[in-house]
């Protein structure tokens, strides 16, 4: 048992939060039980009370070093772990695939161990290919890896901070309906918000075009179902697809647009963006439909106008700009349990 310590007065002692672990990576949520979960969004809570101090600063990972190591672009994942490793006091390096020895022909592997050579503490790796933060993690023995996004497959980082932030506002998970609409088959947003949801308890439902959804989501596929087109059921019991969104969305307590991937799109997956914004933009008419309080979620960046409505994006119910804060909190989280002193101590 690891146990965490993070409270208010940032000095990481007292209103200890246990977490279950070991754990050395964070590569996805298919591996965190319900238990660490709420730990983690606990122990971001008092992270989120250090983010709003005048001044934002504790040791808990003085001596640390961090790189962030990232193959693709970014603005929220990348930022937020800079800033999150900086208010913890660790030494943060951002390096950057085109800037460094990549461009020379260097391994993924070799790239790995020539920072675990360095001492490095921390890599928070995105790639454009699923796998690559756990082969990274598979053959480097001292340095913890966290996933950043990889190819199609997983974000888990954002998963735990849309759970945390949609924790804040629904006063808890179990029972609630989560909509998540879009472009899932090409969202790692989406798989790790799944996984994250359903642990959770909440009943997700997935809608979109046919074409961009997954089948099958998870190892071993999903059930068939008797409705035309099928609605199948994911080995998580409470997730399930409907692809015509005023349906999805009756009695919904929040809504995740998803961004259209059209970088990750090498065909026609619908028939226009007209078509598409008709039938699957959230927009205030399709929010009508969900709960009279039900509130609006996307990891960003937006193609405003297109997924989501401005109006909505901008308007009273939505928790997108609130999402990128909690990003920050989640990451310090994530970072202090894993290179911490309590982790060190273990
Ligand atoms: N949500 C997300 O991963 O955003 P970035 O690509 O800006 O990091």
């Amino acid at each position: 048992m690891l146990t965490t310590v993070a409270n208010d007065a940032g000095v990481f002692q007292g209103n200890a939060v246990p977490v279950p672990g070991p754990r050395r990576h964070v590569l996805d949520l298919d591996d965190f039980t319900a238990d660490e979960i709420t730990a983690t969004l606990d122990n971001a809570a008092a992270m989120r009370a250090v983010l709003e101090r005048d001044v934002k600063k504790v040791p808990a990972l003085r001596g640390r070093v961090i790189v962030t190591l990232f193959y693709e672009a970014s603005t929220r994942t990348r930022i937020s772990f800079e800033e999150a490793g900086k208010i913890l006091s660790a030494d943060v390096i951002n390096m950057t695939a085109s800037a460094s020895s990549i461009e020379k022909g260097e391994s993924l592997l070799n790239t790995g161990l020539t920072l675990q050579a360095m001492g490095v503490d921390v890599i928070v790796v995105r790639h454009p290919h699923a796998g690559a933060p756990h082969f990274l993690a598979r053959n480097l023995k001292n340095v913890a890896v966290i996933n950043a996004g990889d190819g199609a497959h997983a974000h888990p980082t954002q998963g735990l901070l849309d759970l945390y932030t949609a924790r804040d506002h629904l006063g808890g998970l179990p029972g609630r309906k989560v909509v998540i609409v879009g472009d899932v088959l090409h969202s790692r947003v989406a798989r790790s918000a799944v996984w994250g949801f359903a642990k959770a308890g909440a009943h997700v439902i997935l809608s979109g075009p046919p074409t961009l959804m997954p089948d099958p989501l998870t190892p071993g596929g999903w059930g068939a179902g008797g409705s035309n087109p099928p609605r199948r059921t994911n080995p998580l019991s409470n997730v399930s697809v409907e692809p015509d969104l005023d349906t999805a969305i009756e009695g919904a307590d929040l809504v995740m647009a998803l961004r259209l991937q059209s970088e990750r799109q090498q065909r026609g997956f619908f028939p226009s963006l007209r078509e598409y914004i008709r039938r699957w933009q959230v927009n205030d008419q399709r929010m009508a439909r969900a709960n009279p309080n039900a509130l609006l979620m996307h990891p960003g960046p937006m193609n405003e106008g297109i997924e989501v409505s401005s109006n909505l994006a901008h308007g009273e119910r939505s928790l997108i700009e609130e999402q990128v804060t909690n990003g920050v909190a989640i990451r310090m989280a994530l970072l202090y349990q894993l290179v911490g002193a309590a982790a060190v101590e273990n």
